[in-house]
């Protein structure tokens, strides 16, 4: 009898399991393109402690956003790295913009992957607050910042992990890579990690 039961229950169990997994893993999409169009409630922008706009997706999110988008950060004092702040989108699809201040690279031994885990972290946690569903993220501070493109597509998915483990207002989470290169990597980190 108990052999049986422990039969059955292990079937249940490993189905439980992959059916969550699985769950989590529909939650996450990974697409090619620019995050300015994603037609999400909120975007995250890899911004600088200033919030004050600058190139790469910075710039390109405040370009489409219009010149409301900085009369609003410029009241923000800044951001911390590893921290987020939100504004509104302004002309964006987005209803709102996460800005958050990934971390320059220097080599790995500045804390640089713990910032990193954090914009993530209080990203997707800032958005959940905001009443957000849907939130889409460039590759953070894989660009300017130079921080290992690899090291940092599996702290995104590490991260995204964890917190929609334990979250079930989120329902789509969205990796936006700029290039070939920067897809492979995250679709990698995806099945590597998810
Ligand atoms: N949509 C999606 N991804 C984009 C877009 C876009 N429109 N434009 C650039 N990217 C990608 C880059 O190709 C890179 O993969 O975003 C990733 C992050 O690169 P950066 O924008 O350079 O950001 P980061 O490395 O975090 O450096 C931040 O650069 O732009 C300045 O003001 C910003 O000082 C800050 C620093």
């Amino acid at each position: 009898m108990d052999c049986c039961c422990f039969v059955v229950t292990a079937q249940v169990d490993s189905a439980v399991g992959e059916k969550e997994v699985g769950d989590m893993k529909k939650r996450v999409s990974i697409v090619e393109g620019d995050i300015t169009k994603q037609k999400v409630d909120a975007i995250v922008n890899a911004a600088n402690n200033s919030l004050l706009g600058g190139g790469g997706v910075d710039g390109a999110i405040h370009r489409a956003a219009g010149s409301e988008l900085l009369e609003e950060t410029r009241q923000m004092g800044g951001c911390p790295t590893g921290e987020a702040r939100v504004s509104k989108g302004y002309r964006l699809p987005a209803r709102w913009v996460i800005h958050t201040a990934g971390p320059i690279w220097a080599g790995g031994h500045k804390n640089e992957d713990n910032l990193l885990a954090g914009c993530y972290r209080n990203c997707l946690k800032m958005a959940v607050e905001h009443g957000a569903k849907t939130i889409a993220f460039p590759s953070i501070s894989t660009g300017a910042y130079r921080f290992p493109l690899e090291r940092a597509t599996e702290i995104a998915m590490g991260e995204t992990g964890k917190f929609l483990e334990n979250d079930n207002i989120l329902k789509k989470v969205v990796f936006v890579c700029f290039g070939e290169r920067v897809l492979k990597a995250y679709q990698d980190a995806f099945e590597k990690i998810l």
